[in-house]
């Protein structure tokens, strides 16, 4: 085991030796905001991917290089995608300017020093780097923060600002919302505005981190108040028509510093 990091390799706050068993089949990319990270990136030949996971979100339009601490989350890589580099963001093993452009998309947050991981991120790129996060400002507007508040409390502590973000990424940076569609095929807890029922399935919420930092008896409390909220038809009466509106303007945001 390295120092700081789980027998699994996990690098940040969350172990995905533990949690990320069920990740690939509940944390798909999804092709809309694929398209926004791809057009944000667009140009570029070589990209790099920091945190990537199982792979979501890697263009073939572009020569990805992936770097993931965690084994559990490298070996759920499908095998037509490159096999990623055992690194983390804070100490990345290549030149200074060695990729055209970078991405990182559902990672900031449990880096265990942001600052130090952007300053990184951008020293060894060229080009526009793509940060794919969530407003912490924003994450606790959502309808789940009346049934499980310490997670969306979680969540908000561990977003980094919009500002730090911008500010190591070198001071400039564009900010835009990303609308999140009510079929969202990467299940973030968002991505259930519309689709309450999911988040009664465990697997759904093990594959979102947040949830693996409050009680399991707490857990089971905060989604039998669900359960029985949608079995009463409370829930539906306070947020039924998301069930018909096609995006949610969420706390979901891409960063583009160029
Ligand atoms: C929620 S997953 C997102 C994976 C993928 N990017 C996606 O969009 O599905 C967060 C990933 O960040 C990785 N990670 C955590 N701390 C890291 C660090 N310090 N450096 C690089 N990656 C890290 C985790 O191992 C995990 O695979």
């Amino acid at each position: 085991m390295t120092s700081g990091r789980t027998a699994d390799g996990s690098a940040g706050d969350a172990d995905y030796g533990t949690i990320g068993g069920a990740y690939a089949a509940y944390r798909r990319p999804e092709p809309r905001i694929a398209a926004l990270i791809e057009q944000a990136l667009a140009g570029a030949r070589t990209v790099l991917n920091v945190g990537a996971g199982a792979g979501s979100y890697e263009s073939s339009a572009f020569e990805v290089t992936p770097v993931e601490p965690s084994a559990s989350m490298r070996a759920q890589r499908p095998a037509h995608l490159p096999a990623a580099v055992d690194a983390v963001a804070e100490d990345l093993p290549f030149p200074d300017d060695t990729f055209d452009a970078a991405m990182t998309t559902f990672s900031v947050h449990q880096w265990n020093d942001v600052q130090a991981g952007l300053r990184e991120v951008r020293r060894v790129t060229r080009g526009p780097v793509a940060v794919l996060t969530c407003d912490p400002d924003l994450v606790r507007d959502f309808w789940l923060y009346e049934y499980a508040p310490l997670v969306l409390d979680t969540e908000a502590r561990r977003y980094p600002s919009i500002d730090v973000i911008t500010e190591a990424l070198g001071g400039h940076a564009d900010v835009t919302t990303v609308p999140i569609p009510a079929d969202c095929v990467d299940g973030f807890n968002e991505a259930y505005y519309a689709r309450p029922e999911m988040l009664l399935d465990p697997a759904a919420r093990q594959s979102c981190s947040s949830w693996s930092f409050v009680e399991p008896d707490l857990a089971r409390q905060y989604t039998e108040r669900l359960a029985q909220d949608l079995t009463s038809g409370a829930w539906d009466q306070r947020h039924g028509h998301l069930r018909r509106q096609p995006h949610l303007s969420g706390s979901l945001v891409l960063v583009r510093a160029s």
